[in-house]
């Protein structure tokens, strides 16, 4: 026999042998390969692509909780079905919308973190769970009718079993994605979070790095700055990616806080395109943004315990006593924020929350005289933000009346302290700036026993406590 026969033989072979492979089982293996192949026409490089992908792609979150709802009702149904035929069959039925509902998923994630320029570990990993689970569930299509039917209906619901498992797994790949890796453990029990959540900032944990400033970055930054994400190519989930910076560079010039990219970003005006947080998350407070840039002032040392010009009392995190109900006042409130500029912003939907004096908009022309109007929600203002007003000390007065004041911004006023004494009475005034003003030592000796005053800011005041060689720099202030 010649050669060429020979293989003329072995290839029918083959042939035969294959042809005897139920067509089933080839259509299933085509379809798993195609589904693994997705991700590869769409590899994720990080950038972003077209708008029309992420406006599709937006809707990932919704649409995945189809599969999930009709994989949680599978074994149901199957359980159920034992009993009551008709029940069985519907559960024929719920495993091919999951499987549909589950490869749309697939596609419209796809669409999302490609169009958006997703990366990371738990982006890939939620999108391999996704493809794993639509190739189980492929697979349960094709066993279903006969191992429920033969001998061994334990293998089956063993492979319903799996199923959920690689469900639970990719959907909190998911969930850490758009809430964050510690969304679960956030406020778990301390005595259980060790375990499983040790903390990123171990090596100097009572350092002000630690209580101040990382706790900041944590909650309101790392979501889009960490492992699921790293916009920019910075992350903020440790001292040394923070001080290593993103694309362009450093981003904390220690003892430059206005050389800083960090601090401009979170200080532009909130509409600006490059302000951060970005996409409209809660931006940071006037009282975060000065511990940071006192940090960046003082060096942003990894453990100094300390920075000069705050003085924070240990966190007591006592919840602050409500304040009386404004909603009676609402009308009076919105007419007061026409004719005035500056604005009375409720701290939450819950009245008892109290208002927030803004000024922002209007800080230059905002004197004693319009504060004094504001007397008639004095009770209900928790936080007044006068810093670069023309308030005086005669508005100082004004603002004793402010009974539940917790944070009062005074800072680059023409406030000399001569009035100051008055704010003693104040017993909720946690939070005091008075930086860039006149004040003296002896302007504020009134608050040094003053133990609820947790955070006093003095700098580039003739009371700011000279202290350590870094009082040199401050002139940068
Ligand atoms: C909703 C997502 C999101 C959140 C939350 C967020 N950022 Fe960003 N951030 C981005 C994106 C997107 C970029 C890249 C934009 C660019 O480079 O123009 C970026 C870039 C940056 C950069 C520039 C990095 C570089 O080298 O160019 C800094 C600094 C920054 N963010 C700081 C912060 C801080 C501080 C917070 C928390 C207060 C924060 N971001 C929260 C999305 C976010």
């Amino acid at each position: 026999m010649s050669a060429a026969a020979k293989l003329g033989d072995a290839g029918r072979v083959v042939l035969r042998r294959a042809r005897r492979i139920p067509r089933v089982w080839v259509s299933t293996v085509c379809a798993a390969i195609v589904i693994a192949i997705l991700p590869f026409l769409f590899p994720l490089d990080g950038k972003a692509h077209a708008d029309w992908m992420q406006f599709l792609g937006r809707f990932h979150p919704l649409l995945v909780h189809l599969p999930i709802g009709f994989i949680v009702l599978l074994p149901l149904l199957e359980f159920a079905g034992m009993k009551r035929q008709s029940l069985r069959d519907a559960a024929g039925f719920v495993l091919w919308v999951a499987f549909a509902s589950c490869v749309l998923a697939i596609v419209f994630g796809l669409l999302l973190a490609y169009g958006s320029g997703e990366i990371g570990s738990t982006v890939t990993g939620h999108m391999r769970g996704g493809i794993v689970l639509a190739i189980e569930l492929l697979l349960l299509l094709v066993v279903r009718q006969s191992w429920l039917a033969g001998p061994q209906p334990r293998s089956f619901f063993i492979l319903v079993t799996i199923v959920l498992v690689t469900l639970a797994w990719t959907a909190h790949h998911g969930g850490s994605l758009t809430h964050g890796s510690d969304y679960l453990t956030r406020y778990m029990p301390a005595t259980l979070k060790r375990f499983v959540a040790p903390s990123a900032v171990s090596a100097h944990p009572h350092s002000f790095f630690a209580r101040h400033v990382y706790t900041v970055l944590d909650t309101k930054c790392v979501a889009c700055h960490g492992t699921n994400k790293e916009q920019g190519g910075l992350r903020l989930d440790s001292y040394e990616s923070l001080m290593a910076g993103g694309k362009d560079g450093v981003v904390i010039a220690p003892r430059n806080p206005d050389g800083s990219l960090l601090l401009k970003k979170v200080t532009l005006p909130p509409n600006d395109p490059h302000f951060m947080p970005a996409e409209g998350r809660t931006p940071l407070t006037p009282e975060e943004i000065a511990r940071i840039r006192a940090w960046v002032l003082a060096g942003a040392s990894s453990d100094a315990t300390s920075v000069p010009g705050i003085f924070i009392a240990e966190d007591q995190e006592e919840a602050p006593p409500p304040v009386g109900d404004y909603s009676g006042l609402m009308g009076e409130i919105r007419q007061m924020q026409q004719s005035q500029g500056a604005k009375l912003v409720s701290v939450s939907a819950n009245p008892s929350d109290g208002l927030i004096l803004r000024t922002t908009d209007a800080a230059a022309s905002f004197d004693d005289a319009q504060l004094a109007k504001f007397q008639r929600f004095a009770p209900f203002i928790v936080e007044a933000e006068l810093g670069r007003t023309a308030v005086t000390d005669a508005g100082v007065e004004t603002l004793s009346q402010f009974t539940n004041l917790r944070a009062l911004h005074l800072e680059d006023t023409a406030v000399s302290g001569r009035t100051l004494a008055k704010l003693s009475s104040l017993s909720q005034l946690s939070y005091l700036n008075l930086s860039g003003t006149k004040v003296t030592s002896e302007g504020i000796a009134i608050f040094k026993n003053k133990s609820s005053l947790r955070h006093l800011h003095l700098f580039n005041t003739p009371a700011e406590p000279v202290s350590t060689a870094e009082s040199g720099d401050r002139s940068t202030q």
